[in-house]
C-alpha cells in the first residue's frame, strides 16, 4: 500500500519492534517507537542521578506540556485533561464522581466493554440506578432513533463505547452527543480505542467526558491514560476521591478543590510514563491522524478482504465503515493455542473472549475470536504473513 504522507521506512526504522517480527495488535498494547522508550528512559536515568522530586522540578514545563499536547490532540483545553494511569481509571473518575438518585436512568449500547458495565451493575445495586441498553440497528451500530425514543426524564447519563475491544464497529459518537447536548444529558464517552487511530475532537462529539488510554493506538506506555472533563462539568462535580493535591487543605476543617481536571489525580504520579505519553501524543499528532486513519483502515480492509478468502474463516466485524480492529473466528483453530503458536513464529496477533463485551457476544453468540489490529507502521507484507501462518495452521488442522 502506498501512502504519500507517511513515511514508511522512517516510522519503521523508530519502532525497534518491527525488527523482532509482525506485531498487529495496536489494540492491545502497540510498539512504542523510539522517541517514546528515550523519553520514558531518559527521565528515569535523571531520577536515578538527580533524585524524583528534583527533576519533577528541573521538568517542570516538559510535564506540564503533557496536559498541553493531550488537549490539542483532542481539541480541549489543557485545565480539562487529567493524566491517570489507564482508561478505566479515567472512566471510573467520571462515573463515579456523578451522583444518581434511585430510578435515574443510564443508557449503554450493546458493545459496551466490560469494565464500564460491571461499574454500571454495581451503582445500579448500591444506588437503585436503572441500566437501559439503546438497541443496536442492522448494520450492528447504536440505533439513533431507538435513542431518541428511549430518553425521557430519568435519564441522566449516556455511556457508550466508541470502538468496542473486540471489532471493526465505530458507533455514531457524534450522533450520539447531538441527541444527548439536545435533552441536556450527561455524556460519557469510551473512546479508549478510537484515541491514536483517528481524529478525536471533543467539541464534534459533544461529549462531557472521554476517557482514553495511552498504550493502544497511540503507542505510549503501559500505564498511562487520560480523561477530559468538559469546564462546565467542572464546575460542578466532586471527585469521587480527593487527597491533598485534588484538594488544598486550607483549614483543619476545610478543604477548596482544585479548579481543573486535576482534581481527578492525586499526588503520586509515573512522571517517566507521562513523559513518554507526552511524546507518544506528539508522535501521533505530528504525523496526522486523518493520515494514520488512513494507512491504519486501509491495512484493516485488506485484513479482512484475505481473511474471507481463508477456508473456514467468518470475520466478525460489525458496521458501515470499519476502524483498524478486526476479529474474526474459524472453524478449525483454537484462537488461544493458535495464537502463541503464531506468537513464536513471529506474527503477534490476540484472542478477545465473550466477557470483554459481554452484551454483543451473547446476541451474537460469539466464541473467543481472534483479533488484530494493524496500525500505520504496519504492512501488507506483516499481514501476508500473517495469512499464511494462519493458512499453514488450517492446512495443517485439516491433515
Ligand atoms: C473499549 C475499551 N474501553 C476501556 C478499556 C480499558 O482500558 P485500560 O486497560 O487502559 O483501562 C479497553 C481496554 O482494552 C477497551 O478496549
Amino acid at each position: 500500500m502506498a501512502s504519500e504522507e507517511i513515511d514508511i521506512n522512517k516510522v519503521r526504522a523508530e519502532t525497534p519492534g518491527t525488527k523482532h517480527g509482525a506485531h498487529l495488535l495496536a489494540c492491545g498494547s502497540a510498539l512504542t517507537s523510539s522517541p517514546v522508550l528515550d523519553a520514558v528512559t531518559d527521565y528515569l536515568r535523571l531520577e536515578s542521578e538527580v533524585g524524583g522530586y528534583e527533576v519533577a522540578q528541573d521538568q517542570v514545563e516538559m510535564l506540564d506540556g503533557v496536559y498541553d499536547s493531550v488537549a490539542k490532540l483532542i481539541g480541549a483545553q489543557a485545565n480539562e485533561i487529567a493524566l491517570l494511569e489507564n482508561a478505566t481509571a479515567a472512566w471510573c473518575m467520571a462515573f463515579y464522581s456523578t451522583s444518581f438518585k434511585p430510578g435515574d436512568r443510564i443508557l449503554t449500547c450493546e458493545a459496551e466493554y466490560g469494565a464500564n458495565y460491571v461499574a454500571f451493575l454495581q451503582r445500579a445495586e448500591r444506588d437503585g440506578i436503572e441500566i437501559d441498553v439503546i438497541p443496536s440497528g442492522s448494520n450492528g451500530a447504536i440505533d439513533l432513533d431507538a435513542l431518541e425514543t428511549m430518553i425521557d426524564e430519568r435519564v441522566k447519563m449516556i455511556a457508550i463505547t466508541w470502538i468496542p475491544t473486540n471489532g471493526g464497529l465505530i458507533n455514531p459518537a457524534k450522533e450520539v452527543g447531538a441527541i444527548a447536548r439536545r435533552h441536556g444529558i450527561a455524556y460519557l464517552l469510551d473512546a479508549c480505542q478510537a484515541i491514536g487511530q483517528m481524529p478525536v475532537d471533543v467539541a464534534d462529539l459533544g461529549c462531557d467526558f472521554l476517557s482514553a488510554t495511552g498504550r493502544k493506538f497511540l503507542r505510549g506506555p503501559r500505564g498511562t491514560g487520560f480523561l477530559y472533563v468538559k469546564t462546565e462539568r467542572l464546575e460542578t462535580m466532586e471527585p469521587v476521591m480527593i487527597d491533598h493535591f485534588s484538594a488544598d487543605w486550607v483549614e483543619p476543617d476545610r478543604y477548596v478543590l482544585r479548579p481543573d481536571a486535576r482534581r481527578f489525580e492525586n499526588w503520586e504520579n509515573a512522571y517517566a510514563l507521562r513523559a513518554g505519553l507526552g511524546v507518544a501524543v506528539d508522535y501521533a499528532t505530528d504525523l496526522g491522524l486523518e493520515v494514520i486513519q488512513e494507512r491504519a483502515f486501509g491495512l484493516a480492509t485488506y485484513l479482512r478482504g484475505e481473511l474471507n478468502n481463508l477456508p473456514g474463516t467468518t470475520v466478525r466485524d460489525l458496521g458501515s465503515q470499519q476502524c483498524a480492529i478486526v476479529t474474526w473466528t474459524s472453524d478449525d483453530m483454537e484462537p488461544q493455542a493458535t495464537v502463541k503458536k503464531l506468537r513464536s513464529n513471529g506474527v503477534t496477533i490476540g484472542a478477545s473472549g465473550p466477557n470483554s463485551t459481554l452484551l454483543d457476544s451473547r446476541r451474537r453468540n460469539l466464541p473467543v475470536m481472534f483479533r488484530a489490529a494493524p496500525h500505520y507502521f504496519n504492512t501488507e507484507d506483516e499481514i501476508d504473513c500473517l495469512i499464511s501462518a494462519l493458512a499453514n495452521e488450517i492446512h495443517q488442522s485439516q491433515t
